[in-house]
C-alpha cells in the first residue's frame, strides 16, 4: 500500500511543481504587464508607464546627445580657467597708481577697446554690460585675470560698487540698434545714467560720460565747436538717442553742480576699428560687409552729406586723456578729416578691391547732412589729436571684417 501511495505520489509531486511554476510565470508576467501600463500620477495629470519608460529612453538619448554638444563648450570654459593661459601683457602699477575702474557697455565695441587699454595699464577693471549689443567675445581675453571682473548687468536697474572711476558708455549706438526699442534707448540714457551719477556720488567716483556728436543734431554751424547748442529733431525717430544723450550731459552737470561729483564728458564723433558689429547698419561696417561680399554699396541720398571718421586707437587714447584731466566741460573727441559719404564708399571699396557698383536709395530722415568736430579744445587741454591716418584704419578693419566673415563661413560648414 504504502509503495502504491508513494508510487501515486511522485508523479503528483512533479504535476504540483509544474503547476506551481506554470502559475508563478503567469503571476509574473501579469504583474510585469500591469505595472507597464500601471498609470503614474505626474502632478495633476496621468501617463502610463509604457509613456514613462518612453520618455526615459527619449531623455537618455537626449542627455547623450546634450553632452556630445557641450562637450567644446566645457573645454573652452577649462581654457578659460586654466590658471597657465596666457593673457595680453598687463603693467605693474603700486597701489597707489592703480585705480579701480567700472565701463559700462564695456563688452561693446568702444567699451571693450577701452577695457583692454585700462587693463594692461595696470588698473582693476570691472565691465558692467547687459549684452543688448555687446558681446562676451570682445573681453574674453581677459576673463579670468586677477584685474578683470565681468558683470552682467542692466544700468537701468542701480549697481553698488567701490569704484574711482567710472566710464560711462552703456547705450545702443548704431541708428538701427538705438530705434530697435526707443523707449529702453531713453531709459538707458536717462535712469542709466542716473544710476551711474548716484553711484559716483555714493563712492565719491569720477564719472565720464561718453557723449556723442548727435547732439549737435543736424548742424547748422560748421565745424561744430562745443559751445555750439546743436539743432535736434526731438520728436524724429533718432530722438531717443540724441536726446537721451542731452539730458544725460544735462544730468552730469546737475550732479556736478548740486553733488560736486566729478564729471567728464566726452562727445564722441564716428568712430571705426575691429569689433564693430558687422551688421550694425553703421556707414563704415555696411561698405566693407557689402564689398567684402560682392553685393552694390549702398549710399542714402545723394552721399553728398559728409561724415568725419576716427580709428578706434585714437578715440581710447582721448577718453583716457580726458578722464584723467581736470577739465569738466564738454570735449569733442573726433577725427576732422572731413569725406562725403559717396567718397568713403568709392575709398572703402578701392581698398577692398571689389568692382561693385554703388547705389543710391532714398535719404534717411533726419539724417546730419554735415559732420566735423572742432578739437581745439581737445588739442589745448589735453594735448590730444587722432594719430591714425583713414588708410590705416581701414586696412585694419578690412582685415577683422575679412577674418570674422571667413570665421562665421566655416561655423556655417560646421552647423551643416
Ligand atoms: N562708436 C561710435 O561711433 C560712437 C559715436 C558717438 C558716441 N558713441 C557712444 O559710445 C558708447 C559706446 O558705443 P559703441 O560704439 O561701443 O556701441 P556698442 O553698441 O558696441 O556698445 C554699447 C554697449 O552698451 C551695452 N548696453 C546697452 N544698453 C545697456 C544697458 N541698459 N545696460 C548695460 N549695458 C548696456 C551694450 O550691450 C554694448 O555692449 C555709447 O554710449 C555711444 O553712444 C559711440
Amino acid at each position: 500500500m504504502a509503495f502504491g501511495i508513494d508510487a501515486l505520489s511522485f508523479p503528483n509531486r512533479k504535476f504540483k511543481i509544474f503547476i506551481l511554476f506554470i502559475l508563478g510565470t503567469i503571476l509574473v508576467v501579469t504583474w510585469a504587464t500591469v505595472n507597464r501600463n500601471r498609470t503614474v500620477t505626474l502632478n495633476e495629470g496621468r501617463i502610463s508607464q509604457r509613456v514613462l519608460d518612453d520618455l526615459k529612453k527619449d531623455l537618455e538619448k537626449f542627455n547623450i546627445e546634450i553632452n556630445e554638444k557641450i562637450r567644446p563648450l566645457d573645454l573652452r570654459i577649462t581654457n578659460l580657467e586654466n590658471k597657465d593661459r596666457k593673457y595680453p601683457p598687463v603693467k605693474y602699477l603700486a597701489e597707489k597708481d592703480r585705480k579701480r575702474i567700472l565701463i559700462t557697455g564695456g563688452a561693446g565695441f568702444v567699451g571693450s577697446h577701452l577695457a583692454d587699454a585700462l587693463v594692461m595699464a595696470g588698473h582693476e577693471v570691472t565691465v558692467v554690460d547687459n549684452f543688448f549689443t555687446g558681446r562676451k567675445r570682445n573681453i574674453e581675453h581677459w576673463i579670468g585675470h586677477e584685474n578683470f571682473d565681468l558683470l552682467n548687468h542692466d544700468v537701468v536697474e542701480p549697481l553698488l560698487l567701490e569704484v574711482d572711476q567710472i566710464y560711462h558708455l552703456a547705450s545702443p549706438a548704431s541708428p538701427p540698434n538705438y530705434m530697435y526699442n526707443p523707449i529702453k534707448t531713453i531709459k538707458t540714457n536717462t535712469i542709466g545714467t542716473l544710476n551711474m551719477l548716484g553711484l559716483a556720488k555714493r563712492v565719491h567716483a569720477r564719472l565720464l560720460l561718453a557723449s556723442t556728436s548727435e547732439v549737435y543734431g543736424d548742424p547748422e554751424k560748421h565745424p561744430q565747436r562745443e559751445d555750439y547748442w546743436g539743432h535736434v529733431n526731438p520728436i524724429g525717430p533718432r530722438a531717443c538717442y540724441d536726446e537721451g544723450k542731452r539730458v544725460a550731459e544735462t544730468m552730469c552737470y546737475a550732479y556736478a553742480k548740486q553733488e560736486h561729483v566729478e564729471v567728464r564728458v566726452a562727445r564722441i564723433f564716428n568712430t571705426f576699428g575691429p569689433r564693430m558689429h558687422m551688421n550694425d547698419g553703421r556707414v563704415v561696417s555696411n561698405f566693407i560687409m557689402q564689398a567684402l561680399e560682392g553685393k552694390p554699396l549702398t549710399v542714402y541720398g545723394s552721399g553728398k552729406q559728409t561724415r568725419s571718421f576716427q580709428y578706434i586707437s585714437d578715440l581710447v587714447n582721448g577718453l583716457i586723456l580726458l578722464m584723467n584731466s581736470n577739465f569738466s566741460e564738454p570735449v569733442n573727441i573726433g577725427n576732422p578729416s572731413e569725406h562725403t559719404i559717396m567718397e568713403f564708399a568709392e575709398m572703402i571699396r578701392d581698398a577692398v578691391g571689389g568692382k561693385t557698383p554703388i547705389l543710391n536709395l532714398a535719404k534717411m530722415e533726419d539724417d546730419p547732412q554735415r559732420r566735423k568736430p572742432d578739437i581745439t579744445r581737445a588739442k589745448v587741454i589735453l594735448g590730444w589729436e587722432p594719430q591714425v591716418s583713414l588708410n590705416i584704419g581701414l586696412n585694419r578693419t578690412i582685415e577683422y571684417f575679412r577674418r570674422e566673415l571667413d570665421k562665421s563661413k566655416k561655423s556655417k560648414l560646421v552647423d551643416l
